[in-house]
This record gives C-alpha cells, structure tokens and sequence, in this order.
C-alpha cells in the first residue's frame, strides 16, 4: 500500500480543531434551525434553504456531533427542532423520490434516536427506510437513485448509494424486519459487480437493462467524463464498503475496499487532498475536493477496526495524515454567521463531457463539514456511529 511522507495529525491537534469546529456550529445555530443549511456555500457562507435538498441531514449531522463533543443542550434543542421537521418531510413525501434517504436520515434522525432515544427521530427513519426500498428494482436487483421508477433512461444505480444503505442495516436491527438488510445486501452485491473497473477506480453511475436486469454500461454524471474516476465517487465507494463490512462481515466487502483505497491512494496529489475527479494530478489547475478526504478518513479509521493490528496502524495513519492537512490547509476556524467548517469542495463541476449541473465549486459543502467532524470525532475515540 502506498504511503506518504505528511504529517499526522496528534489527537491534541484534533480535539482542539473539534472544539474550533463545534463553535463555529454554535455561532451558526440560530440561522439553521428553523431552516435547513443550503448544499454548498456561496463564498464560504452558505444561504438558508427549505428542508427538501438531498443534503439537509448534514447540519443537523454536525449539531449532533458539536452535542457529544460538548454536552451543551443548546445543540441538542436545536437538533430536535430539525428532527421535526424531517419527520413532516418524510410523512408528506416532499422531495423524497429519489435514493438519498441515508444521507438525510441517518445523521438527523437515527442520530437523534441513539443519542437521545427520540421517538420521532426512530419513526421517521424507519419511514425512510421504507422509502429508499421501494426504489428495489427486482430486474437488476439495484436500488433506483433517480427519476421516475422504472424510466429506462434513468434505469440505474450510483456509488453514492453505498452511504444510504446503511440506514437499511439499521432498519433491520431496530424493527427485527430482515427485509431491509435483505435489499441492501442485494443492492451492494450488484455494485460491487460492475461498478469497480479493474484497476480499482469507479463509475459514478451504472445503469441496467429495464428488460434482462444485467448491467449496461458506467457512466459520469458528476465526474470529468464516463471512464474517469469522480474523486467523491470513490471517496463514497471507500467509506461505504468499510461500513457494509461492518454489518455483513462479508469478505468481499472488505476486498473491495482494499482496491477502491488503494486507486485513491495511487492518485492523490502532495497535500492528500484529491482533485475533483482523479483523472487531475499534482499541478493540474482543477479545483479540489476536501470533502473526499475527510470522507476517506472515515472509511480508514472504520476499517481499521476489523483488520490486523499493522493493516490498521497503516489505516490510522494515513487518516490522520489526510485530516492533519485537511486541518491545517483548509479549515475555517473563524468567519462571519453561515460561515463553512471546510474550504475548498466541490459539489459539482461541469465539464464538456458530464451531465451535471454546475454548483458549489471551490466552496464549503454541508457533507465536507460533517464528514470533517465525524472523522475528528472517530479520530480521538472510540465513537458509536450513527450509520
Ligand atoms: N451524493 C451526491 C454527491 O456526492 O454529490
């Protein structure tokens, strides 16, 4: 495995860019309570938006990290403010036909649960749940990311998916009901087949043929061009694996990680902050996405607990090697009200081969600063997650 030369981060250094982190969220708190934080900021400050964006879990995410970290019920209250407003969202299915219901409940609302026994935080994630498996298609056996169920021309999955399918794992454990842990099996199976190229890098997207069920073909939505590597993607295939392994102890869950890591590794440039897409190298004047890197770091410290004792010191490592620069070079430790935690992600860049549209480049995005936060926190102890 490839290794690096950069600093570690100490656990005094991430303690103290922990706390830096959890004052910033405290001095944020009463422009997003009541409202959601918007997906990407706009010159590092980002807009108020409605609770009806794939990303709004995120904040409430960060809240209830500043809450463990510090104990202060002003989090907390805040947290179950947005908890309501994320069961409303799921009960009145506003914004909720597509495949992001991990990402929006399980940092909100299976946060609140396990940290606060929450009724309406363990209803309104089971309600996801429910949700995110009637997107199952039986041909191809994938869960649907987008679009109308069935569309041909939306007939596919995305590596993203491997963050929402824990939410199933979750589901089955509270309600005893196997059938979500079922569907995520099923579901990480088929993408682990044919979203993993040879050499470790990945599709953004893989779609199915609607008639037969087999796999079609990979293709970019958000990444530089179909056969490149979208670094987020592959920041999604790393943490996500790790956490399917976790459930499943299934070994080739933990084999797939070891390839997706080590294409990621093979392609970072000097500060271990990925480029956008990882067809961009040291030098290349591209934009980078920090968000990847602390995604990353969550997948190694997850990983490190299920392999040998020198795989996991490597793990380790490399973890804080990734957030000593992240720490260093790209977080915000001051700012005005709606300031970012983390510098310099990018949502989604256009390029004359994607089909996305063109947001939060270069810019604070609500997943970077959570995952930020969660890999601090996982970083200085032994933390119960919320996945
Ligand atoms: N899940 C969408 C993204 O990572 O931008």
């Amino acid at each position: 495995m490839k290794e690096f030369p950069n600093p570690a981060l100490t656990k005094d250094e991430a303690l103290a860019a922990l706390d830096t982190a959890a004052a910033l969220v405290k001095q944020n708190l009463p422009m997003f309570t009541h409202v959601c934080q918007n997906h990407s900021s706009v010159n590092d400050i980002y807009p108020t938006c409605k609770n009806d964006q794939w990303t709004c879990g995120f904040w409430p995410g960060e809240i209830w990290l500043s809450y463990e970290r510090t104990g202060d019920s002003a989090y907390r209250d805040a947290a179950l403010v947005l908890v309501d407003s994320f069961m409303d969202r799921i009960v009145n299915k506003i914004e909720v036909d597509h495949h992001d219901m991990g990402f929006l409940y399980t940092p909100s609302c299976v946060a609140a649960y396990k940290l606060t026994g929450s009724e309406t935080g363990k209803q309104a994630a089971i309600l996801a749940a429910d949700q995110l498996i009637s997107r199952f298609q039986e041909k191809g056996q994938f869960i649907q990311a987008w679009g109308a169920l069935g569309a041909a021309d939306n007939y596919r999955y995305i590596i993203d998916c491997l963050l929402n399918v824990p939410l199933l794992y979750w589901a089955t454990e509270t309600t005893g009901d196997a059938k979500y842990a079922d569907i995520a099996h099923r579901h990480v199976t088929t993408c682990l087949a044919n979203s993993i190229r040879p050499d470790g890098s990945t599709y953004h997207t893989f779609f199915m043929d609607p008639v037969t069920g087999g796999p079609v073909r990979g293709a970019t939505c958000q990444g530089y061009k179909d056969d490149s590597c979208w670094a987020r993607g592959q920041a999604w295939g790393v943490y996500g694996t790790a956490l399917s392994y976790r459930y499943t102890k299934r070994p080739e869950y933990l084999d797939a990680f070891r390839r997706v890591l080590a294409y990621y590794l093979e392609r970072l440039p000097d500060d271990l902050v990925p480029y956008w897409d990882m067809t961009f190298i040291s030098g290349d004047e591209e934009p980078r996405d920090s968000s990847s890197a602390s995604i990353v770091a969550c997948g190694l410290l997850e990983a490190a607990k299920y392999v040998d004792e020198a795989e996991a010191a490597r793990y380790t490592k490399l973890a804080a090697q990734m957030l000593g620069s992240v720490v260093k070079y790209y977080a915000v430790t001051e700012g005005p009200i709606g300031v970012g935690l983390v510098r310099h992600g990018t949502y989604s860049k256009k390029s004359p081969y994607n089909t996305c549209t063109p947001e939060g480049v270069d810019e604070c995005v609500s997943w970077g600063d959570y995952f930020y936060m969660e890999a601090l926190t996982r970083f200085v102890r032994d933390w119960e997650l919320y996945w």
